[in-house]
């Protein structure tokens, strides 16, 4: 295949989670949050797997900030535990908690590695879970405390913010289909939710902003939703409403449109949407510098009029099948197909122009066998990243403002409900020793950023 090469300055890393490989779970007055209450709840998660310990990055974070370095990593995506500097959601803040994330910083930026800072990766203090989590209003004006505060100690060496991680997940796998935090199965809560979310969202920017933070962003996993059959009227109205309910439902409020009449429309079917206040739409719309994308597949429905479709997505009421996945898949039985990624990247840029974005999450799970030597020759996840990069350089080509790209993700850690069980890292973990050995698919990153290209 031919030589692409990266506009200069184009930012290369990795990303990682809180909850997902830090461990220390009750470490220096961290609070619970709805993860350790989901994961201790018999049948949540594969095989009760908890982040208790995870990849023990809280203690580990010099060598594991270290490694990076060694990989030429440009940039660095982590999230920020809530529950560790406000162990009820409320309140004082808890200086050891945030002493962490300072020597973090401090670490990262010692080896100019720029730090990307996530406030929301899904681990909310349980006390808010306790009164309504997301469904509550209150809790995206405690958020926006939340983020003040962590921005007035780390916001004199931290450039880049986000607020949240893919609120469409929080709400409709944590409220509609109960497959996420807190395990609830409500298609009215999840759409609440959705709105704290991106009240939350919009509260935290304004706060941000105004303490001075240089780059606002907020990160979405947004679908690229096809038709089964490209010349079905049903199919494409079954597009329209999944789009709707995954991507205009954020993305129209983010920038400025308020939400879309057919998705409230859509919405109103399964709840008053009173918690819409006058005002609200307006403080969602604060202005961002950087939409996060992640991407992983392409989503293909079919239109269902019969209401013989699936109920798996909160909202679509039996209208709309969504496709078994097909061809080559990951380990998650996610189907691969990298022009999604282009195809996404260019409609959200056609639709929602002056957006730059940077892909916060890409990458794959596969059963990476180990061999004779313990290393991993993880050949496949090679090619589904070069095959993603080489996606995304074709939206470039194509004008997209396209700053960066982060690899989901450094480590092996813990996938949410499938547990340890999902390898996602180009660094292997051991979870009995905690060694890390970096795969096939590390070194080979290493090369690409070491050229800005493949
Ligand atoms: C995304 C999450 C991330 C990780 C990947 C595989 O939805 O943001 O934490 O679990 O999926």
């Amino acid at each position: 295949m031919s030589e692409l090469r990266f506009p200069d300055r184009f930012v290369w890393g990795a990303a990682t989670a809180a909850y997902q490989i830090e461990g220390a779970a009750r470490d220096d007055g961290r609070g619970p949050s709805i993860w350790d209450t989901f994961s201790r709840t018999p049948g949540r998660v594969f095989a009760g797997h908890t982040g208790d310990v995870a990849c023990d990055h809280y203690h580990r974070y010099a060598d594991d900030v270290a490694l990076m370095a060694e990989l030429g990593l440009g940039a660095y995506r982590f999230s920020i535990a809530w529950p560790r500097v406000q162990p009820d959601g409320t309140g004082p803040v808890n200086p050891r908690g945030l002493d962490f994330y300072d020597r973090l910083t401090d670490a990262l930026l010692a080896r100019g590695i720029d730090p990307i800072v996530t406030l929301y990766h899904w681990d909310l203090p349980q006390a808010l879970g306790d009164r309504g989590g997301w469904t509550a209003r209150e809790t995206a004006e405690h958020f926006a405390a939340y983020a003040t505060a962590v921005h007035a100690r780390l916001g004199d060496r931290i450039r880049t913010w986000t607020t949240l991680n893919e609120p469409w997940c929080s709400a409709y796998l944590g409220y509609g289909s109960g497959v996420h935090a807190p395990g609830e199965s409500d298609a009215g809560a999840a759409f609440t939710a959705v709105h704290h979310l991106l009240l939350a969202h919009g509260l935290a920017a304004r706060a941000l902003r105004a303490a001075g933070a240089e780059v606002v962003g907020i990160t979405l996993n947004p679908a690229d939703v096809r038709p089964a059959d490209p010349d079905s009227a049903a199919d494409a109205a079954a597009v329209r409403l999944v789009d709707g309910l995954q991507n205009r439902i954020f993305l129209d409020p983010l920038t400025g449109a308020g939400y879309p009449d057919d998705v409230l429309e859509h919405v109103s079917r399964l709840v008053e949407p009173t918690f819409v206040r006058d005002g609200d739409e307006k403080t969602i719309a604060a202005p961002i510098d950087l939409l996060g994308i992640n991407y992983y597949t392409p989503l293909y429905v079919a239109g269902r009029p019969d209401g013989a479709g699936d109920d798996a997505f909160p909202g679509t009421e039996r209208a709309v099948e969504f496709l078994p996945p097909t061809g080559p898949l990951t380990e998650m039985g996610w189907m691969i197909e990298p022009a999604g990624l282009t195809r996404l990247l260019v409609r959200i840029a056609t639709d929602y122009p002056g957006l730059p974005m940077l892909i916060t999450e890409n990458g794959a799970a596969f059963p990476d066998a180990r061999g004779p030597d313990g290393g991993v020759d993880d050949t496949d996840r090679i090619a589904y990243l070069d095959g993603h990069l080489r996606a995304a350089h074709a939206a470039i080509a194509r004008g997209v403002d396209l700053r960066g790209y982060l690899v989901w993700s450094l480590l092996d850690n813990f996938e949410w409900a499938e547990g340890y069980r999902k390898r996602f890292g180009i660094v292997h973990v051991d979870y009995l020793t905690q060694r890390r050995t970096p795969k096939s698919s590390a070194r080979w990153y290493q090369e690409v950023i070491s050229r800005n290209g493949l």
